[in-house]
């Protein structure tokens, strides 16, 4: 017995395993990218990095497929726009269910325990868009999985921004309620929840409270002592977390939920785009985040620590500046999977890189030296570039603010150069910009060349059973490239 454990250990080790933890951490993988990594890369990096817990905005086929034992929980999303005909058609739910739950459980190993049904769907900001059909999307999710007989291992929920609840008049944690507006509709939504053992999840985000008011003190975003605690009853708060997770615990409790688990669905710090969005601003909270993890700290209302899903895995330059120009840059990793910060994970082990990543030619698009950076041309070409590329590293308080009028040129033009893949046409504004093989790069500001989709390495399949399938698709990949040069040559 003793001998058999033992060698059972040492396989662990042979193979790599990571030693799977009490409660590990999550992170949440996006996809809003002009050229995303390729999932076995991503799933390597996750694996690399001790991420056991890994949330989905939709049912990226790719995504799942390469989750398939990856011994990652996976938490799959429904994306708003599915809430009204989920709603409306039990069928469309079995549908759902059958087509992103079932086939990726039963056939490709993926190990979901969570459906998370619509995405803060009550944020004040959709001025009650999905308020009339989240709760029945819900339940008609919850009826599929029972049907499907997924039930004890898939738990339903709902990603709700912390904006559902709020304290009272007193300002404080202990004054906590549901958002009035919304407050019978929460309560219904809970009860079902609890009654059919699904978790609540919140998205908690200080930064946006930094970003949103002027007057927030700056410390009191951090996991740090701050100089403005809110004393609240024998409980004084010195972060934003702390307090704004105890507002809802205090919500729950009022409304007959008091032992309602809770997940926090995203939180994390982004590092361009803001005066506050910055690399040493992120380190300090994503490190203290981790650490409170590391040392299972929880709340003053509840000491077990909640699962946590940082917000976000990689950077992402097709999301939607609507919200801010920080939003392509929260992060914990560049696009192409590269480090942004020194960073310990709850394992107390180093964050690493993504391996295996490929990149175009080290080709960057510029405002070409005889150009004028007043020729009449220019306003329009950059207009062009930032319309389909992302400039948002180029404004106040960014990482390519410093820039002087040519440099912020020469960085929108390499922008859309590279989202389109370095093609020779796309350095071509009015013949102001030329192709450099020098890199442009100055201090704190990238300027990036894109991956290169069609190269990547194939990740080593993570499953123990599927080495040969990365060898298989490797030689598959040989086989075609000879066809190809062979009826070329022809
Ligand atoms: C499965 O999820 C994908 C991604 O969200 C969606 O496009 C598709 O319609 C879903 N399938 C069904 C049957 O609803
Ligand atoms: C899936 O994850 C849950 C929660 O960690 C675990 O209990 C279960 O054994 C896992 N299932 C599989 C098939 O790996
Ligand atoms: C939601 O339902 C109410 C009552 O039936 C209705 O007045 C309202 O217009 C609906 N809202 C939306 C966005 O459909
Ligand atoms: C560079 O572009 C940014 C954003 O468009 C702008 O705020 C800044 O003033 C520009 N700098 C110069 C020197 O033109
Ligand atoms: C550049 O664009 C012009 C028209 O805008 C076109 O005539 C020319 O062929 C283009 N050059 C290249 C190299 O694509």
């Amino acid at each position: 017995m003793g001998v058999v454990l033992a060698s059972a250990v040492w396989l662990f080790f042979l193979l790599g395993e990571a030693v799977p933890m009490a409660d590990g951490m999550g992170c949440n993988w996006g996809t809003r990218s002009s050229h995303p990594l390729p999932a076995d890369i991503v799933v390597r990096l996750l694996r690399d990095n001790n991420f056991d817990k890994v949330k989905l905005f939709e049912a990226d086929a790719a995504a799942l497929r390469a989750l398939g034992r990856s011994g990652i929980e996976v938490m799959v999303g429904i994306p708003n726009e599915l809430l009204a005909p989920l709603a409306g058609s039990v069928n469309a739910a079995e549908q759902w269910v059958m087509q992103n739950v079932s086939t990726y459980v039963s056939q490709y190993g993926v190990n979901i325990t969570h459906v998370a049904v619509g995405n803060e769907p009550f944020l004040k900001t959709y001025n009650g868009m999905f308020e009339n059909t989240t709760f029945a999307a819900l339940q008609n999710i919850q009826a599929a999985l029972i049907k499907a007989g997924l039930s004890r291992q898939v738990r339903v929920t709902v990603p709700l921004n912390a904006d559902v609840y709020q304290s009272g008049a007193s300002g404080l944690p202990s004054s906590g309620d549901f958002r009035n507006d919304i407050h019978g509709l929460m309560v219904a939504i809970v009860g079902f929840l609890q009654d059919n053992g699904g978790t609540f999840t919140v998205n908690i985000y200080p930064f946006l409270s930094l970003y949103l008011d002027p007057h927030f003190p700056l410390d009191y975003a951090f996991f740090s002592p701050s100089a403005n605690p809110i004393v609240d009853g024998p409980i004084s708060y010195s972060n934003a977390f702390e307090a704004s997770y105890d507002t809802l615990i205090w919500a729950l409790e009022r409304n007959g939920f008091g032992s309602m688990p809770v997940i926090v669905g995203e939180i994390g710090w982004p590092t361009d785009g803001d005066i506050h969005a910055n690399v040493d601003y992120a380190r300090r909270f994503n490190q203290g985040l981790v650490d409170r993890i590391r040392q299972r700290r929880g709340t003053p209302k509840r000491p077990a620590p909640p699962d946590i899903y940082l917000f976000g895995l990689l950077d992402e330059d097709q999301k939607s500046i609507q919200p801010g120009n920080f939003e392509p840059h929260w992060g914990l990793f560049y696009y192409d999977g590269s480090l942004k910060y020194q960073f310990v994970m709850d394992d107390g082990r180093p964050l690493v890189p993504a391996r295996g990543v490929r990149y175009l030619e080290r080709h960057w698009c510029v405002l070409s030296s005889t150009a004028s950076v007043t020729d009449p041309n220019i306003a329009d070409a950059v207009g062009y570039a930032c319309e389909y590329a992302d400039c948002t590293s180029l404004g106040y308080g960014s990482s390519c603010n410093g820039l002087d009028a040519r440099g912020n040129v020469s960085y929108a033009f390499n922008q859309l150069f590279q989202v389109a893949n370095q093609q020779k046409g796309a350095c071509n504004f009015s013949d102001l910009s030329v192709v450099t093989e020098t890199d442009p790069s100055q201090g704190s500001c990238k300027f990036n060349i894109m991956i290169d989709e069609g190269k990547h390495d194939r990740a080593v399949n993570t499953s123990g059973t599927g080495g040969g399938g990365a060898l298989l698709r490797r030689w598959a990949a040989v086989a075609i490239l000879l066809l190809w040069t062979i009826s070329y040559v022809l």
